[in-house]
Order: C-alpha cells, then structure tokens, then sequence
C-alpha cells in the first residue's frame, strides 16, 4: 500500500523545501495542499482519516507546515480535534523547520550530557539572542525544559515579553525577556550565561567574537544560521563542539545536517503507527537519539 503524506501548510505556496524531505524521508506520494486554516482544515483531515481501514491507516499521514509558527500550532490543535477513536493518523508539526531545527541544535549543544538527565541545565542560564521568531523561540523553550534559567532578546522590548510570555505558557517554563539595542544591553543580556545562541534572521550579525571570546562563564555557542554573516562571529559553518577560545561550538551547516536527518527520520516515523503527533517534544526525543 503506498504512503501517502498529505502536506498541510498554511502558506499560500506550499513549502518545497519540505517537500522534498517528504519523499527523502519515505513518503511515496506527497499531496500538498496551500492556505490551510482551523476553520478550513476539517474535509482534507476526514478524506484521510475515513478512508483506509485500521491495519493500513498508518500508511496515511498529515505534515502541519508554512512560515508562521503560531498559525501552525492552531491548525495542529484543529486537526486534532477531527481525530476521534481509531479515527486518526500520525501528524508533524514542523512550521518554518522550527521544531527539526530547534531539535537539533539542542540535542547537538547538550549532547555531552548523555541519556537520562532530562534537566542537564539546572541552576545554568542560556541567553537566546533574537529569539523572537519561530526557531528561536523552540530553542528558548527546549533550553527551559532542559532545566536552564533562559532570557529571550529582541530589539524592542514589547516583542521579547510577548515571544517570552508565549514560550514559557507553552513550555511550562520561566523565560525572562531581555532588550538588546547596544553593546551594554547585549553585555547584560550575556552575563552570567553558560550557553549563547543566536537565532537571528538570516546573515544578521548579533554577537561580535570580542564579545564572546573575553566571557568566561559562556560554554556553549550555537548559531544555526547558514546565510553569511553568521550571527556569531568566529564560529564556522560547519563547527561541531570545536572549541574556540575555551568554549564549544555548533555552526548552521553540523545543526542543518542533523535537522535533514531528523526531519527525514520524523517522516519515516509517521508510517510506523497512525496515532502519533509529532510536536517538539517528541522530534527533540528523536533528535538526542540521532546524536546519542
Ligand atoms: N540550519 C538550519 O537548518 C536552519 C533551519 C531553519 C532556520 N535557520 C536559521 O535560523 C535562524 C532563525 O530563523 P527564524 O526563521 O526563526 O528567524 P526570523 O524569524 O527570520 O528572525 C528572528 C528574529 O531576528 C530578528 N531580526 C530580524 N532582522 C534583524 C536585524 N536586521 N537585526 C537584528 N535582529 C533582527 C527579529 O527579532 P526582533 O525584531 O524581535 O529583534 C526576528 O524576530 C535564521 O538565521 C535561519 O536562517 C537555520
């Protein structure tokens, strides 16, 4: 029987990128669908789930995508609601590559602490510089889950408080917001950190190498963008724990290879059952896998 991804995203075009990977990752036919919403969501979901019968259900899967984060959250939530019984396939939350993206980039920083230790970062501070959009915000909330007191930056200090507020009712866990304008203000938002990530848009510069370099508590640097400049300066592309100046660090391209395989592995994984969601927390479970 062949597998069947249904592509729902909430962009007008839908993503190629994800497309791709779709097949990459197992699926036979891929059917995208453009500008799917809640309200508009429900024939699409019960074509799929009515149609095949219990033993090869799984072999029919739902992928929840576009650029818009939030949007994506509530046409999850609104494709769940469809699903009743044995009435449901597997579905993937993974709007604007945030949740692979995110995932590996924290299972790739926090790597060394092994199996087992859910809250490796306990009593540590992280500081996620930029941390406003989508991957930003699913790093800012896997770093929290993993125990580290985290301060999300912005520009302008009425989108930290929003994106921080929206991170820790999500993630259940504190996340203070930080406004980062000068070199003072980054100086701040930096101190006492033990991991700097910058999740920037792409090719914006945030956290120049004399800055870094002369910070003896921060361990850990992260950036997953590939579009020069990098948001760190000092780091290169493809840095996988390489340790410069004293601290380990993790470049756009080693956190873009594991989010590849992640968000194949994910696909793949949806044809194995027909009642899994993959948000970030189980994509995160895969990613500490894939780097164990
Ligand atoms: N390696 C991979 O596989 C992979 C996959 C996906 C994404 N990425 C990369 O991950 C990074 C984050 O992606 P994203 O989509 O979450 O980012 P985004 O939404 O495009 O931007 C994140 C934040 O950057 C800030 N920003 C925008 N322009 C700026 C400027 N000129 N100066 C300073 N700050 C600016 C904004 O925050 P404020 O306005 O609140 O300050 C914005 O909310 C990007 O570099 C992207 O390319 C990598």
């Amino acid at each position: 029987m062949k597998k069947l991804l249904f592509q729902l995203d909430t962009d007008a075009c839908p993503s190629t990128f994800d497309a791709v990977v779709a097949h990459d990752g197992g699926a036979d036919h891929l059917i995208p669908l453009a500008g799917v919403t809640p309200e508009s969501c429900g024939p699409a979901v019960e074509g799929v789930i009515y149609t095949r019968g219990p033993a090869h259900k799984k072999n029919s899967a739902l992928f929840v995508g576009g650029s818009d984060l939030a949007e994506g959250e509530a046409l999850l939530a609104a494709v769940r609601r469809h699903f009743h019984g044995g009435f449901r396939v597997s579905v993937m939350l993974d709007s604007n590559g945030a949740n692979t993206t995110a995932a590996a980039a924290v299972a790739l920083m926090l790597a060394e602490y092994g199996e087992g230790d859910d809250t490796p970062l306990a009593g540590q501070s992280a500081v996620v510089l930029a941390g406003t959009g989508p991957v930003g915000q699913r790093i800012a909330g896997l770093l929290g889950r993993a125990g580290a007191a985290v301060r999300l930056s912005s520009r302008a200090p009425g989108r930290a408080k929003a994106a921080a507020e929206r991170v820790a009712k999500r993630f259940e866990a504190p996340c203070e917001p930080v406004a980062v304008s000068d070199k003072t203000s980054l100086a701040g938002a930096l101190a006492g950190s033990r991991i700097a990530v910058a999740t920037g848009a792409a090719g914006v510069r945030l956290l120049p190498e004399a800055v870094w370099r002369e910070r003896g508590a921060l361990e850990v640097l992260a950036d997953p963008g590939t579009t020069p400049p990098s948001g760190i300066e000092g780091l290169e592309p493809f840095d996988r724990g390489e340790v410069r100046h004293g601290k380990r660090t993790y470049g756009g391209l080693a956190i873009g290879s594991l989010k590849l395989r992640l968000h194949r592995a994910c696909i793949a994984r949806l044809f194995e059952r027909n009642d899994q969601v993959l948000d970030v927390e189980e994509i995160y479970a895969l990613a500490r896998t894939l780097v164990a």
